[in-house]
């Protein structure tokens, strides 16, 4: 990957053997990035998928084991039908360019969320993609679509009680078992969560998994994100001390 000089001197001061295995990315700011354009929300969510590719594609260079990007939540049906329907038009379009690349280099795609909202073409597009790309072992591309976490946490408690139901699993229940039943099953908690768009917010996004992220927000609106930025993001991950409630040992 040919990368600009100022980007080759943040990615040499960094340790390659700190970057963080599972990042987890809440895309805010398309609209805005428009609007102060004077263009339609639309071409913010076009230009914030040519961040995606480009993000995507620099994650993997960098080694990442996990991507998670929240693509649209389950409040964002409150937005208007015209709105939603560019924005569910996204996922096939994306797929449809990425997915050789994908396959390629090994990446493997999941959707986090419920699809049995989304309209039958993005349920489609996700199929083929989970489908092309299920035997791969690289990077793990988790798009959340049509998610929330509470709406995770109630699909997890259901499962799991009818299962207990049907005697298929036994009480006790603990954080294990219950992460298993999680939307996100198998894959480890976001090292580092970033927030675009300056808001300094949740959103109800991974709510549970968040529990001991380290969390980065910048107000870089998400089309305007950049190698740059997310080097520093991880640069400034690197300087902090995870304790998970120790004492600094320092
Ligand atoms: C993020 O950008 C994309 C989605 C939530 C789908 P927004 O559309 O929320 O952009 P702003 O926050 O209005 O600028
Ligand atoms: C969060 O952005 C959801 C996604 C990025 C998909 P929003 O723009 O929907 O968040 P709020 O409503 O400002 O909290
Ligand atoms: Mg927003």
């Amino acid at each position: 990957m040919q990368l600009k000089p100022q980007e080759e001197e943040i990615l040499q001061q960094l340790d390659r053997r700190r970057i963080p295995a599972h990042l987890a990315i809440i895309m805010d700011g398309n609209g805005r990035w428009a609007r102060e354009r004077g263009l339609p929300r639309s071409v913010g969510h076009r230009q914030g998928v040519e961040t995606v590719r480009q993000t995507v594609r620099f994650c993997d260079y960098l080694g990442l084991k996990a991507l998670t990007l929240f693509a649209f939540s389950t409040e964002n049906w409150s937005r208007p039908a015209a709105e939603i329907d560019f924005l569910m038009g996204l996922p096939e379009q994306y797929l449809q360019t990425e997915l050789p690349e994908l396959v390629k280099n090994n990446v493997r795609v999941n959707l986090l969320g419920d699809p049995e909202r989304l309209p039958a073409q993005v349920q489609k597009a996700i199929d083929e993609g989970l489908s092309a790309t299920k035997k791969n072992s690289g990077m793990a591309l988790n798009f959340a679509l049509n998610y929330g976490a509470r709406a995770e946490i109630i699909r997890a408690v259901q499962a799991l009680a009818g299962d207990l139901q049907r005697g298929k699993i036994e009480l006790p229940i603990d954080e294990k078992l219950f992460d298993s039943y999680l939307d996100t099953a198998g894959l480890p908690d976001p090292d580092l969560l970033i927030r675009t768009g300056g808001e300094y917010r949740i959103s109800n996004f991974l709510l549970w998994q968040v529990a001991y992220s380290e969390l980065w927000f910048t107000p870089v609106y998400w089309p305007d994100f950049n190698r740059q930025h997310l080097l520093r993001a991880i640069a400034d991950f690197q300087q902090r001390e995870r304790r998970y409630g120790r004492i600094s040992p320092k």
